[in-house]
C-alpha cells in the first residue's frame, strides 16, 4: 500500500501534492517524494521516512512549477530509504513515475531490460516502468505507458511524468485504486479521494485497465486501444473525515472489508498453481530443516491466536512438534532453545517488545528466527534470519482483523512450505489446499455480503455482561480471537473455552440467557460440538451458531446461525472469524464505544 497524487493546473504543484500526501500518509509513511516539471526539467525531492521530512527539505529548495506527481510509501521491495523512495526516474532523467503496487514479473523485467543496457539504482519493483515508458517511447506518452503495462504483471496505479510532454500526466490503474480529480481548469489524480477534496468534489472513480491522460485541455480517459471512455462523474458528499476511511464510518469496518484483497495479496506469488512454494525471502534448506527437532511461534494478543492456529497447521501438515507461547511468558520461562530450534514470531507491527524480545533470547542460543510481519523494516523484519511479510497493507484501527487472517495465511504457505520439503504428506493433499488458499479470497468476500444476521445479533446481546466462544480444534483458536475482539473494543466480558473443557467447571456460569457463541466448523467434531451445544442449551443458554454451509443439522441445537462458505476444515478459520469480527464491531457501535480507538491500548506495544 502506498499513496500517489498527480498535479496539472494554473497552481504551484508542489503545496498541492504535499496536501495530497498528507491525506494519504494513512496508506504508509516509509518515504514522501515529488517529482515536478519545472524550466524544462523534471525536478525530484524525496527521502526517507515521514512526510514532515519532505516538507522540511521542499522550504529550503522550493519547486514552482504547476504539474507534478507525488507519492508516500509503505515499503514492500526494498527496505525503506532515500534510493528506494519514490518518484523513480529513468537514467536521463527526463521520465518519473509514481507507483502504488506491486509489479510481481520485475526480476524477469528488470534482467531483460538490464541485458537491453538498462541501469538500475533501487532495490523497488516500481524501477522497471520509468524504463519500460523509456524502452517504448517514440514520441507519444500514452502510447509508451500502454505498451509497458502491457508487460507488467501484477497490481499497479501509476501517474508518469515526462519531459518532452511538459503539459501531460498520463496515468492507469489495474488491483490498485486511482481517482481523477475534475477542477475548474485543473485536475487531479490520487488513490483516494481525501487527496483531493479541498480542490474539488467532482471525480471519476477508474476501474481497472483505464488510462488517463490529464493535459491544459483537460481529462481524458481511454482503454488500452485508446477508444474513449465515457465515464459518469462521481459527485462527492461525504465530509473529508468519512472519506479518508473510503467511505466507511470506521477504520475497523475498512480493514474487515479489506480481507478479501488482503488474503489475495499475501498469497501472491507464493502459491502459485501447480508450481512448488518458493519463498523468496526464507532461505532455510532441507537439510537444515531436516535437523530442527522442535518449532515454537511466539507472539502476543491476536498474533498469538495466530499462532495457536499455526501449531495445528504445521504439526499436522509438516510433522515437527510445535509450542506456542505468549512471548511475554516464554522471555521468562527459561524455554529450551537449541542450534536445533526453530522459532517463528509473528507480530503485526514487527515492534511488541515481548515478542522482539523472545527472538533476542532465541537467537542468543543461535537457534534460528523466522519473522512473520507486516512491517518492512520493522525490528522483527531487521532480526530475524528470515522474513515472511503479510500484505495487509497498514492497519489502523487498533483491534486488528485484515493482519490477523493475513498471519493465518502466513501459517499455511509455511506449513506447505516445510510439508513440500519434508515431504511429509501426499502431494494430492497438499495440492487440494493450495487450490482450497487460492480460492479463499472469493469466499471471505461471500461472508462478508451476509452482515444483517449479526447486526441483528449484535442488537440483541449489546448490553450483556458477559458471554462465551466454544469451539473444538481450531474453532477453539477462533473462538480466542473472537472473545478477545469483543472485549477490546466493546467492554464485554468474554470466555473463550474448548467445548469440551466447559464441564470441567466452567458450565457452572450458564444460566437462563447466557449468550453462548458456537463455532462448528470442523467436520470430524461436528458432532461432538453438537452435544456441547447441547449441554449449554439444556441449561437455559441463547447460542448463536456458526458452521459450514450444509450442516444445518446445527439448526436443531442452536437459537440462530450463520454459515460460511464450504471449504475444507483447515481453512475454516479464516472465514469463521469474519463474523466474529462484524459481531465485535456492531456491539461496540451500539454501545457507543470509540471502535477504533479502544481505551487503554495502543496499536503498537512496544514496552513489556
Ligand atoms: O503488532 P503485534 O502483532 O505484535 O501486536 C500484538 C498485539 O498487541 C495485538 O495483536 C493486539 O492484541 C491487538 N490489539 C488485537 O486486536
Amino acid at each position: 500500500m502506498c499513496g500517489i497524487v498527480g498535479y496539472l493546473g494554473p497552481r504551484k504543484a508542489s503545496p498541492v501534492l504535499l496536501e495530497g500526501l498528507s491525506k494519504l500518509e494513512y496508506r504508509g509513511y516509509d518515504s514522501a517524494g515529488i517529482a515536478v516539471i519545472e524550466d524544462g526539467k523534471i525536478k525530484v525531492e524525496k527521502c526517507k521516512g515521514r512526510l514532515a521530512n519532505l516538507q522540511e527539505k521542499l522550504k529550503k529548495n522550493e519547486f514552482t512549477g504547476s504539474i507534478g506527481i507525488g507519492h508516500t510509501r509503505w515499503a514492500t521491495h526494498g527496505e525503506p530509504s532515500n534510493k528506494n523512495s519514490h518518484p523513480h526516474t529513468n537514467e536521463s532523467g527526463t521520465i518519473a513515475v509514481v507507483h502504488n503496487g506491486i509489479i510481481e514479473n520485475y526480476i524477469v523485467l528488470r534482467d531483460w531490460l538490464t541485458s537491453e543496457g538498462y541501469k538500475f539504482v533501487s532495490d523497488t519493483d516500481t524501477e522497471v516502468i520509468p524504463h519500460l515508458v523509456d524502452y517504448y517511447y517514440k514520441g507519444d506518452l500514452l502510447d509508451a505507458v500502454i505498451k509497458a503495462t502491457k508487460k507488467m504483471e501484477g497490481s499497479y496505479a501509476i501517474g508518469v511524468l515526462l519531459k518532452n510532454e511538459p503539459d501531460k500526466i498520463v496515468a492507469v490503474r489495474k488491483d490498485s485504486p486511482l481517482i481523477v480529480g475534475v477542477g475548474e481548469n485543473e485536475s487531479f489524480i490520487a488513490s483516494d479521494i481525501p487527496a483531493v477534496l479541498n480542490y474539488t468534489r467532482d471525480v471519476y472513480l477508474l476501474d481497472d485497465n483505464e488510462y488517463v491522460v490529464m493535459s491544459g485541455e483537460g481529462v481524458t480517459l481511454v482503454d488500452e486501444n485508446k477508444n474513449v471512455i465515457d465515464k459518469e462523474i462521481f459527485h462527492v458528499t461525504w465530509d473529508a473525515d468519512a472519506a479518508e476511511k473510503g467511505g466507511y464510518d470506521h477504520f475497523m469496518l475498512k480493514e474487515i472489508h479489506e480481507q478479501p484483497k488482503a488474503i489475495k495479496d499475501t498469497l501472491t506469488s507464493r502459491i502459485v498453481k501447480g508450481e512448488k512454494i518458493k519463498l523468496d525471502s526464507i532461505t532455510l534448506t532441507k537439510e537444515q530443516l531436516q535437523d530442527v527437532d522442535r518449532i515454537y511461534i511466539v507472539a502476543c494478543g491476536t498474533a498469538y491466536h495466530a499462532g495457536v492456529i499455526g501449531k495445528s497447521v504445521i504439526e499436522k501438515l509438516a510433522k515437527v512438534p510445535v509450542e506456542v507461547d505468549i512471548a511475554s511468558e516464554f522471555r521468562y520461562r527459561d524455554p529450551l532453545i537449541t542450534e536445533k530450534t526453530l522459532m517463528i514470531v509473528i507480530s503485526q507491527s514487527g515492534e511488541t517488545a515481548d515478542t522482539l524480545a523472545a527472538l533476542r533470547l532465541a537467537k542468543k542460543e543461535n537457534a534460528r528466527v523466522i519473522a512473520v510481519t507486516n512491517v518492512v523494516g520493522s525490528s522483527v523484519s531487521r532480526e530475524a534470519d528470515d522474513v515472511l511479510y503479510t500484505w495487509a497493507g497498514p492497519e489502523i484501527a487498533v483491534a486488528s482483523t485484515k493482519a490477523y487472517v493475513t498471519q493465518l495465511i502466513a501459517m499455511y504457505i509455511i506449513a506447505l512450505y516445510l510439508a513440500e520439503m519434508k515431504q511429509s504428506v501426499r502431494e494430492s493433499e497438499i495440492k487440494k489446499i493450495k487450490d482450497g488458499l487460492l480460492n479463499l479470497s472469493e469466499r471471505a468476500a461471500e461472508v462478508l455480503n451476509n452482515k444483517e444476521i449479526i447486526k441483528k445479533l449484535a442488537d440483541k446481546i449489546y448490553e450483556e455482561k458477559d458471554m462465551f466462544f466454544l469451539g473444538r480444534g481450531l474453532d477453539y483458536a477462533v473462538a480466542m480471537e473472537g472473545s478477545l475482539k469483543l472485549k477490546e473494543i466493546s467492554y464485554i466480558h468474554s470466555e473463550s473455552y474448548a467445548g469440551g473443557e466447559l464441564k470441567h467447571g466452567p458450565i457452572a456460569l450458564i444460566e437462563d440467557g447466557t449468550v453462548v457463541i458456537a463455532l462448528a466448523t470442523q467436520e470430524d467434531l461436528f458432532e461432538k460440538m453438537v452435544s456441547n451445544v447441547k449441554e449449554v442449551k439444556t441449561r437455559g443458554a441463547y447460542v448463536f451458531g456458526i458452521a459450514m454451509e450444509e450442516h444445518d443439522y446445527i439448526e436443531k441445537t442452536v437459537d440462530e446461525v450463520i454459515y460460511i462458505p464450504r471449504v475444507m476444515p483447515i481453512l475454516a478459520p479464516v472465514l469463521s472469524v469474519i463474523p466474529l469480527q462484524l459481531l465485535s464491531y456492531y456491539v461496540s457501535i451500539k454501545k457507543g464505544c470509540d471502535v477504533d480507538k479502544p481505551r487503554n491500548l495502543a496499536k503498537s506495544v512496544t514496552v513489556e
